[in-house]
């Protein structure tokens, strides 16, 4: 039987760390789904016609992890048609008879609204730019920090799919955790659902 797990999250909230350790440890696959949209950030050309056309070389770009690529997805994934023609590729994914995780934005209030289980992680602006910015080696903590706002206001703020958690959604504040207590607690709330 297909196991969804939705991580949503803003921006350098720890959602792919454990969304790579919970597919790891319970065997799923793993789809980060907001490498689509940088993807079509950076494709060039109009949006919603790269969102259509969306090949997977485009999502091996080595640049996609950049602030550059980052700025571009939060921009594009705004536009109700870029959502839209990436909603039936992230569905399937999702309903992998082996088990899937997805993290993004939008999994548990739009993609999969009926997930096994959803988190949603989060953390202060502060924390997230400081991990973001160690990770990234590139511009400096103040640049970090006002793209990190930027980005987090324009994904709660946007009409389709605002960044927001799940009516029910376990709410998972990493900012006071280190990784292995956020993937420690994550594991937790996956292992009591397959229990049931
Ligand atoms: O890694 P980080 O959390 O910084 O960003 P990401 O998950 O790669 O997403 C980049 C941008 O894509 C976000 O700021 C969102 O605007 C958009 N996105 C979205 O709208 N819906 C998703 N499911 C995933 C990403």
């Amino acid at each position: 039987m297909p196991f969804t797990i939705a991580i949503d999250g803003p921006a350098a909230a720890g959602k792919g760390t454990i969304s790579r350790a919970l597919a790891q440890a319970f065997g799923f696959a793993h789809l980060d789904t907001g490498l689509l949209y940088r993807a079509v950030g950076m494709k060039g050309g109009d949006p919603v016609a790269a969102a259509q056309t969306l090949l997977p070389e485009d999502m091996a770009r080595p640049d996609l992890r950049g602030m550059a690529a980052g700025e571009a997805a939060s921009r594009v994934a705004a536009l109700p048609e870029v959502r839209a023609a990436l909603v039936a590729f992230q569905r399937e994914f999702a309903r992998r008879a082996v088990g899937a995780v997805l993290d993004g934005r939008d999994i548990g209030t739009v993609i999969c609204p009926d997930a096994e289980v959803k988190i949603f992680v989060t953390a202060s602006p502060e924390c997230r730019a400081e991990r973001r910015w160690k990770e990234l080696g590139e511009g400096t903590f103040a640049e970090v920090l006002e793209q990190v706002r930027a980005r987090d206001a324009r994904d709660m703020g946007r009409a389709d799919a605002p960044l927001r958690p799940a009516a029910d959604a376990v709410i998972l504040d990493t900012s006071d955790l280190d990784i292995a207590e956020a993937i420690a607690q994550a594991r937790a709330i996956v292992a009591a659902r397959l229990a049931q």
